[in-house]
């Protein structure tokens, strides 16, 4: 084995429910990263798991009538299912329920607590019990919600003990601003305004009002609470403070944290305060990861979008699904999931451009060849582009990888399927087949498109990892010749390469059937309350804002003093307002639902800091607010008793 090594994680899933699309997003991109390692040569530690404890947990099971144990273990084995069916690659799988890891976490917590940066104190403050998390007055949300859940929080008291963060706060900035740690580097501004400026607070590490955690050794009264336990996991499962395993020298620092936006607060400043603590290395990179929202909402158990991995993997395979995901999702924004982007890109990509590169290429050869290409070659000046963009292939996914930006790495691989597919177009081979003193060009250029089916489709296995070997076996790639080496040649096939029919790749799909039948299984899976078609056809919610944000809209109320129809402008009326500060003319288009008279001496609301525009060349200064229902505007009236000019907030 190599001795170059890289250790990767995902972030460790509550089992507290089954695992959907959203999880699989972090799993499958750590997924092909590991791969592409391991093809790159090195001895990769994949590691993923399940973070079990807590008051969550305890209350799921209490309603299920079982213990937290058996609770957790059924879900456990719906995830490692789940990662099965999905081709996941993983070296090791942690249960922080496991002996070894409770282990090295109660001997991480006495040697903080024996170094000084735990103590015993008391607790006051809001505690959200869905995040399991405290929190001061000063970083509750402009609702006075948890910031990170924006559900209720409840006012609580409780002896506690309290890891010292303020002795890090100096080096974790600097960690987040001058190195490569967090990517991407622009959300560090953000946690360095947010969380250590204001003075870094200490946290809270061990509870009483629960059973479900790991055993403080030295006051059993505590359990550790929720970090300590789970962040301890990506050294315990090397083997830090326990005797289960030996590759903590090995392995450790790791070379990447793979998590979503909502844990990065935890990954980027409390777990280098906990190792710089523990006087061990850091890890080299956090790489930060949007959600997955579906059509633009959270997805959440609740509003019944949650996206079964398994029910789409059945339908459409595996590699599509993970085509899919990693294909969309840039490294640090959210990505929307939509059944019908996914089934247009599983059409236009997978089937059209790579399936029927496959398909028509190895057709070629069995019709013009018998199926084997005859070894001589005769090159034209137009073959170099595709050989070059082919052989640099390799180096342009490299850099993508290594920065973890997986939807880069998979537009270059298809950059050369796209020009394998124009070259069949600027070759011709169907006119060079006609003329028997061509047969030769004709050879060289169905070579040319093989060798960079076996480039494309090389990278591409880390990816895809079931699909690809089905490639090889139709372009008559010997499994010997598919790896890293030869991913950067070009000529590694024989010369005389025999090819062979295969099934198609991925069959084309019928975007409406398919919508609709996805469609109506969400439906059908959703809870009673959203199934009802009112909620069904409502406009999915937007992304969240912050109260600034809103702050910038000016809502104000004004009284409409006249209206009337604008000449040869079929949808608009032109309204004269009085917004409190004087007359505000407003150009609306809303002729086809109200008359005038339908709006004269009523209230309205008025957009009043939207910038002048012309309408149909009548100048208009704001926009009146309505509701959209059924496709049509339906303006919101305001009470006769509030002021013009009263602002909304
Ligand atoms: N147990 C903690 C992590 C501890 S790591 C030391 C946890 N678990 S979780 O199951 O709630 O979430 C695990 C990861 O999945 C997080 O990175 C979370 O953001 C991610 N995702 C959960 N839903 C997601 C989407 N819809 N989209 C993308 N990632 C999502 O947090």
């Amino acid at each position: 084995m190599s001795n170059k090594t890289f250790y990767i994680t995902t972030p460790i899933y509550y089992p507290s429910g089954n695992p959907h699309i959203g999880h699989c997003y972090t799993t499958v991109a750590c997924d092909s990263i590991a791969r592409y390692k391991r093809m790159q040569g090195y001895d990769v530690m994949f590691l993923t798991g399940t973070d079990e404890h807590g008051q969550k947990i305890e209350e799921k099971a209490a309603e299920k009538g079982v213990t937290p144990k058996q609770y957790v273990d059924e879900i456990v084995e719906i995830f490692k299912k789940l990662w099965s069916y999905m081709n996941i690659s993983y070296d090791r799988y942690i249960r922080t329920t496991d002996d070894y890891h409770v282990e090295a976490v109660q001997k991480i917590f006495k040697a903080l607590y024996d170094k000084g940066y735990i103590y015993k104190g008391e607790y006051k403050g809001k505690y959200c019990t869905p995040c399991e998390s405290f929190w001061t007055e000063s970083q509750l949300d402009e609702n006075g919600c948890c910031p990170e859940c924006h559900r209720e929080v409840k006012e609580s008291r409780e002896e506690a003990y309290f890891f010292k963060m303020s002795p890090f706060a100096d080096k974790i900035e600097k960690l987040l601003l001058e190195t490569d740690y967090l990517r991407p580097k622009t959300r560090a501004v953000e946690l360095v305004n947010n969380f250590i400026k204001p003075g870094l607070e200490d946290l809270c590490v061990s509870r009483t009002t629960f059973k479900w955690g790991i055993p403080v050794t030295f006051d059993d009264k505590h359990v550790v609470y929720v970090w300590i336990d789970a962040l301890s996991n990506y050294i315990s499962a090397l083997g830090y403070e326990n005797g289960q395993y030996d590759d903590y020298e090995k392995f450790w620092p790791a070379d990447v944290h793979m998590v979503a936006k909502d844990i990065m607060r935890f990954h980027a400043i409390i777990w280098p305060a906990m190792l710089m603590a523990l006087e061990q290395p850091l890890p080299k990179h956090l790489a930060v990861h949007g959600w997955i929202t579906f059509n633009g909402q959270k997805m959440s158990k609740s509003l019944g979008n949650v996206v079964d991995p398994l029910i789409l993997g059945e339908r459409y395979s595996p590699d599509a699904i993970r085509y899919h995901i990693m294909r969309e999702m840039a490294l640090g924004a959210d990505s929307s999931f939509s059944n019908k982007i996914m089934i247009d890109r599983i059409n236009s990509d997978l089937a059209n451009d790579l399936g029927n590169l496959v398909s028509r290429t190895v057709a070629m050869v069995i019709k013009y060849f018998d199926g084997t290409l005859p070894a001589e070659r005769e090159s034209d000046p137009l073959d170099e582009e595709l050989i070059s963009m082919s052989k640099s292939l390799r180096d342009g996914v490299d850099k993508f990888v290594d920065e973890t930006q997986l939807n880069n790495a998979l537009a270059e691989i298809f950059k050369v399927i796209s020009r394998a597919n124009k070259y069949i177009d600027e070759t011709a081979p169907w006119v060079l087949a006609k003329d028997e003193a061509k047969k030769t060009r004709l050879a060289t250029v169905l070579y040319n498109l093989l060798e960079s089916i076996r480039i494309s489709t090389t990278l591409l296995s880390c990816f895809m990892p079931s699909t690809m070997p089905k490639v090889w076996e139709q372009i008559g790639a010997d499994e010997s010749l598919i790896s890293y080496e030869n991913a950067g040649k070009f000529g590694v096939l024989p010369a005389n390469v025999t090819v062979k029919k295969g099934d198609v790749l991925f069959p084309r799909l019928d975007i409406e059937k398919e919508t609709e039948e996805l469609n109506a299984i969400i439906l059908k899976n959703a809870p009673k309350e959203t199934q009802d078609t009112d909620k069904a056809n409502l406009v999915p919610l937007g992304d969240t804002i912050k109260i600034e944000d809103f702050g910038k809209v000016d809502l104000r109320v004004a009284e409409v003093k006249s209206c009337e129809k604008v000449p040869k402008a079929k949808k608009l009326l032109c309204l004269q307002l009085d917004d409190g500060f004087g007359t505000r003319q407003v150009v609306s288009g809303i002729a086809q639902w109200y008359s005038p008279d339908d709006l004269i001496g009523k209230k309205i609301i008025v957009v009043a800091n939207l910038a002048p525009a012309k309408l149909c060349g009548v100048e208009s200064n704001g926009m009146i607010v309505a509701a959209d229902v059924d496709d049509a505007a339906r303006v919101i009236f305001v009470d006769k008793d509030i002021p013009n000019g009263a602002k909304l907030r």
